[in-house]
């Protein structure tokens, strides 16, 4: 077994980074990639830079050039849930892309042919997920993630994507990294911390609490990490 951990930004998997053993550095594809161990198991950690196309190239070269069998995903998110408040855990059980748009042609929002709306995730992780949610006594939403090249700081953008594809989250990453795990086979897991909630005050508090939901997430997949068995 070895498991990729994937953030988007340094902030990301800097808590990761911290606890794991036996680092050793790779540069490839214009990134760094970082082997290690954690609890006795062989991890991949690497952040991608932000956005879908970013997230899609590291996700690959995690799978394709280091062997990866399985991919964890561990980054904040903006709140669409209004139950969701600042550094509060949430697992996708499906994902989509809510800025892919050929409507012009009679498709849906989301959809292009031979692509699917909604990606979905890996059971076995998000049983395991609950499961440490309840050791560890936190509590964890699961429920469909939007991801797009935008940051949402506005209600309307925000409540579009809400009703569109009754997400409880949005992020610019979690859809084109399930898009490659699904392509290529390889069970896929995406958790988010809330930063913000998508709304006007969004990029002052994406600046506030990015350290600190990063690390909530990061923790969290440690001990998923620790406890993986397949
Ligand atoms: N990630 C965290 N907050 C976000 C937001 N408001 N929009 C897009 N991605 C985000």
């Amino acid at each position: 077994m070895k498991i990729a951990i994937m953030g988007a930004m340094p902030e990301e998997i800097e808590p990761l980074l911290s606890r794991v053993e036996n680092v050793r550095e790779t540069k490839y594809a214009a990134n760094t990639f970082y082997e290690a161990t954690f609890e006795g198991k062989e991890v991949v950690i690497a952040y991608s830079k932000i956005g879908k196309v970013f997230a899609a190239i590291t996700a690959t070269i995690l799978i394709e050039k280091f062997g990866c069998d399985r991919l964890l995903f561990s980054g904040v998110a903006g709140a669409i849930d209004p139950d969701l408040n600042i550094g509060d855990l949430v697992i996708a059980d499906g994902l989509c892309q809510h800025d892919l748009d050929i409507t012009a042609f009679g498709h849906p929002f989301g959809y292009v042919p031979e692509g699917e709306v909604c990606i979905s995730t890996d059971p076995y992780m998000r049983e395991l997920a609950k499961k440490v949610a309840d050791q560890k006594g936190l509590p964890l939403k699961e429920g469909i993630i939007a991801t797009g090249d935008q940051f949402i700081a506005n209600e309307e953008r925000k409540s579009w994507i809400s009703k569109m594809f009754d997400a409880h989250a949005l992020e610019m990453e979690g859809a084109s990294v399930a898009v490659v795990c699904n392509a290529l086979d390889v069970p896929c897991f995406i958790l988010r911390a809330i930063s913000d909630s998508a709304d006007m005050d969004a990029g002052f508090d994406f600046d506030t609490f990015l350290q600190s939901s990063a690390k909530v997430s990061a923790d969290f997949i440690l001990e998923m990490v620790a406890q993986i068995e397949h």
